[in-house]
């Protein structure tokens, strides 16, 4: 940081700001550990299995769509993970989230049978019970930006009308992808942008419902602030004053379309 601060504008000075802004970004928002559904210890067969299911998600380059729901082992050793990435992430940008997320979620959970973390382009998750195909809504976490927004009432309604246009395209995303992101204004406000995304194993309903439910929550958490994000294990949202997202690339038909109210 001394660097930094004592600095001309020289491109290794540059660089070496990039490095720690972007590494400071890729820490995780948080942690649960469940401690009502079961431990395991070091060298159990669900520790093991859970280990070897981990240290192989990276390794399934076939997925390409940031959708990962991988089972390993037997009965009641058999592990179930989930993990989703942020829907304009590329895929090896995908895997480097996991492979963060799983080395820091085992070591904030190191007996839990159920764990979650949540980070900035991605979630991990897993459990001994059955988690696909299941619409989850808790443990949520809420973040918001302590900045307020001006015209309070115009704002919130162009980030209503801007929610529930991505809620309807996010929901009829297909089997690998339900993820819509878009940009809005209207004269006297800034831009908003704005993300919405469901685990694509979730029905449309399934998904419009938990979707719902996180954007209700933003008058409790958020209300009147610039920036607000809901993350559930079965969706999240996220709003900002800036661009935060990449643009559709490769997979999928881009459903993203500039809103102008
Ligand atoms: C699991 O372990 C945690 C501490 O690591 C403890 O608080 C909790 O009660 C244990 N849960 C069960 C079901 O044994
Ligand atoms: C776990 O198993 C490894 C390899 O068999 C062994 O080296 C290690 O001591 C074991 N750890 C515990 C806590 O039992
Ligand atoms: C935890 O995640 C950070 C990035 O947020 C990564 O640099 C670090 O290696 C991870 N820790 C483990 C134990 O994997
Ligand atoms: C935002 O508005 C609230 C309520 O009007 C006020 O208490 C708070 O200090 C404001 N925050 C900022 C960062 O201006
Ligand atoms: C995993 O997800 C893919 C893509 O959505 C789906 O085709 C597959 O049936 C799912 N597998 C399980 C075990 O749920």
């Amino acid at each position: 940081m001394a660097l930094v601060v004592s600095s001309r504008k020289d491109s290794f000075v540059c660089c070496l700001l990039f490095i720690i802004v972007s590494e400071a970004s890729a820490q995780y928002n948080t942690v649960f550990c469940d401690n009502n559904k079961g431990n395991h210890t070091v060298n159990s067969t669900y520790n093991n299995n859970l280990n070897t299911l981990l240290s192989t998600l990276s390794s399934h380059t076939e997925i390409n769509y940031g959708f990962y729901n991988l089972s390993y082992g037997e009965n009641e050793d058999k592990v179930n993970a989930i993990g989703l990435c942020r829907g304009d992430l590329k895929p090896d940008e995908c895997r480097s989230c996991l492979n963060d997320a799983r080395g820091n979620l085992t070591q904030r959970c190191p007996n839990q049978k159920e764990a979650i973390i949540y980070y900035d382009e991605c979630l991990l998750r897993y459990s001994d019970r059955s988690i696909f195909g299941v619409m989850e809504t808790s443990p949520d976490y809420v973040l918001f930006n302590i900045q307020n927004a001006t015209n309070v009432g115009q704002f919130n309604q162009v980030l209503r009308n801007l929610m529930r246009m991505l809620t309807g395209i996010a929901a009829s995303g297909d089997s690998r992808r339900k993820y819509a992101a878009a940009s809005a204004t209207a004269t006297n406000i800034q831009a908003i942008y704005g993300l919405v995304q469901c685990t694509p194993d979730l029905s449309q309903p399934e998904c419009k419902h938990c979707l719902i439910g996180a954007i209700s929550e933003i008058p409790r958490c958020c209300n009147g602030k610039i920036g607000g994000r809901v993350l559930r294990p079965s969706c999240n949202i996220r709003y900002e004053n800036y661009p935060f997202y990449d643009e559709p690339t490769a997979y999928a038909p881009a459903p993203s379309p500039s809103l102008s109210l």
